[in-house]
């Protein structure tokens, strides 16, 4: 067994029932991936997405580091190329153990970055600063600017079933909202070098 389908059944305890929701992300991503244009204005947040973030998020933290994991071994799972490109950036003889390692500190940094962003969605000006910051370190990282908007999809498949009573269409569109702000900037700022 793979070490990413290890990784994700030890996070879940099963691989199978992902890995087909998994199937359907990719073929929605192939469809929805554009050309980005730094020309265009911020995409739109309502003071609504707003409240249905907040209330989400809360539920979401207690699970924090689980939905961060299944996020990214999903992303990997669905698009190696993403994954070898993080890699890429390592040793190449990296063990298993390091591996897991890296693999967790990026998963729980990236949730840190949502938390971060949803306290900033009061603040636009510092959600700004930091995510085009951050799209600029990612540019010095070598990532390509085609796999930023990759995680959205995968991080809104992995809190939905920790918040299955409230879920609806609204919802999904709040988080997909926040995903598009935060790519925005992130893609500005890696344009921008
Ligand atoms: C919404 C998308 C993403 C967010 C919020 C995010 C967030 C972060 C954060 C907070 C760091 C810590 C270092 C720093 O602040 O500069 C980091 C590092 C890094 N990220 Fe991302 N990231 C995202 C997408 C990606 C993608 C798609 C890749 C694909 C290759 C990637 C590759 C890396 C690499 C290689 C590092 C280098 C440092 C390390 O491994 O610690 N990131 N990311």
């Amino acid at each position: 067994m793979s070490l990413l389908k290890r990784i994700k059944r030890s996070v879940t305890g099963s691989s199978q029932t992902s890995e087909k929701k998994l199937a359907v992300i990719r073929s929605k991503n192939k469809e929805t991936l554009t050309a980005f244009d730094p020309q265009n204005p911020p995409p739109e947040i309502s003071a609504r997405d707003v409240e249905i973030l907040k209330e989400c998020w809360k539920i979401v933290q207690q699970n924090v580091a689980e939905v961060g994991i299944i996020t990214f071994v999903g992303l990997f799972e669905t698009h190696p190329e993403v994954h070898d490109a993080f890699m890429s950036f390592r040793a190449i003889n990296t063990s298993d153990l390091e591996y897991n390692a890296i693999l967790r500190k990026h998963a729980l940094r990236v949730m840190g970055t949502v938390d971060k962003c949803i306290y900033r969605l009061d603040n636009r000006d510092k959600l700004r600063e930091l995510m085009t910051e951050l799209g600029i370190r990612h540019k010095n990282y070598s990532v390509k600017i085609e796999f930023i908007e990759l995680m959205g999809p995968q991080f809104i498949s992995s809190i939905k079933p920790h918040l299955e009573t409230l879920w609806t269409d609204e919802y999904e569109g709040a988080w997909e909202n926040l995903f598009k702000l935060m790519c925005y900037y992130m893609k500005k700022g890696m344009c921008s070098i």
